[in-house]
């Protein structure tokens, strides 16, 4: 752990509370944060990552009291996962308090709320006073970043706090709730650090019968199709892939010359895996190769590989089913 230097972090505090953003680490992947009071720091997220405004923000707080201040409804069973999970890689999403700023939730009547555990982006809001939105800190539908040097790279006038590279290395599990008389639904809008498994094992030990279940993609606006792609193409192959098929990728990836695939090898321990892929995906993307291919490997389904290979389905730009080219 990168000791915490008082001096960058009351920088931080001193920008964030004049109306300007900041780059942080926190335990999923680093944010470019903002004062939840800021329309015009709000406004510079979208426009430094190029965000669409549809696309709402998750807003991070240092207890639950702020989260609850945030939300004009906190269920039982919210607050039971809140208590369960946090401080950690769950985010939750709840209607929302008037006073929280219509961009952060691009219009919607609800608000994602999460409780970092990462003790830089602790400690800044807890400087600041306020809570702060932060989407991951990369340009929109690029790779997440794991490292500050990553947000530097993409980002090179910003502040970015070093925290070290992230524990969890991938983004946190969003989830929303049905609740009424008869039954208490807890919907996954993106798999993330927090599994469904594990969900489902906090839900066991609770009071009341609850369902888990997968929501349909369209119910997180921003959790679209193409997302996290690599600057080159990647292809999500079968584990008896020879390179010698990537010629034929190739060509229906249409890329004008073609050298050399490269292979994003992940370690079997999906923690691991999880840790190291956006920096494995960018280290491939710098190679010198023209394109990225991973096995999809039947042994490696269930737990956090459930997260690992959404993102990967995202950041993939050919169709194994169909052999077509995708994002165009
Ligand atoms: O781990 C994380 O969650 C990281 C770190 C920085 O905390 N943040 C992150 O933010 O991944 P971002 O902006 O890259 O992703 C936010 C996701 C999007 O998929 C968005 O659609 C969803 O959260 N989201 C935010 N507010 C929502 C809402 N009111 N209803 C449904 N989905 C929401
Ligand atoms: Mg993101």
């Amino acid at each position: 752990m990168i000791p915490l230097d008082s001096a960058e972090l009351i920088k931080a505090r001193d920008l964030l509370r004049e109306n300007d953003v900041v780059g942080l680490p926190t335990e999923t992947v680093y944010g470019l944060a903002a004062n939840i009071d800021s329309h015009e720091a709000l406004k510079k997220i979208f426009s430094l990552k190029e965000r669409p405004f549809f696309d709402p923000l998750i807003v991070h707080v240092a207890s639950i009291k702020q989260a609850q201040e945030l939300t004009t409804e906190w269920p039982p069973v919210a607050d039971f996962l809140a208590r369960w999970f946090w401080p950690g890689p769950l985010t939750l999403v709840l209607p929302k308090a008037a006073s929280v700023d219509p961009l952060i939730t691009s219009g919607l009547d609800t608000v994602a709320v999460r409780f970092p555990s990462h003790p830089v982006a602790l400690e800044i809001i807890r400087l600041v006073g306020r809570p702060l939105a932060a989407p991951s800190a990369n340009k929109f539908g690029k790779i997440s970043p794991s490292t500050a040097a990553h947000v530097r790279a993409e980002f090179p006038d910003l502040l970015v706090i070093d925290g070290g590279n992230c524990e969890v290395g991938l983004e946190s599990t969003v989830i929303d709730f049905k609740v009424t008389n008869e039954f208490t639904d807890v919907r996954i809008l993106r798999p993330g650090g927090v599994t469904e498994e594990m969900i489902r094992t906090a839900l066991d030990r609770w009071s009341q019968t609850t369902n888990v279940i997968q929501a349909e993609s369209s119910a997180s606006p921003g959790h679209v199709k193409h997302h996290y792609m690599p600057p080159i193409p990647l292809a999500i192959v079968d584990e008896d892939f020879s390179e010698e098929s990537a010629v034929m990728i190739s060509e229906d990836l249409r890329l004008k010359e073609f050298r050399q695939p490269i292979e994003l090898m992940l370690p079997s321990d999906p923690a691991h895996a999880a840790r190291i892929m956006y920096s494995e995906m960018r280290t491939a993307s710098e190679s010198g190769a023209d394109m990225i291919y991973v096995r999809k490997t039947e042994a490696r389904e269930g737990g956090l590989w459930a997260a690992i290979w959404d993102r990967l389905t995202r950041a993939a730009s050919w169709d194994p089913d169909s052999g077509n080219r995708l994002g165009d």
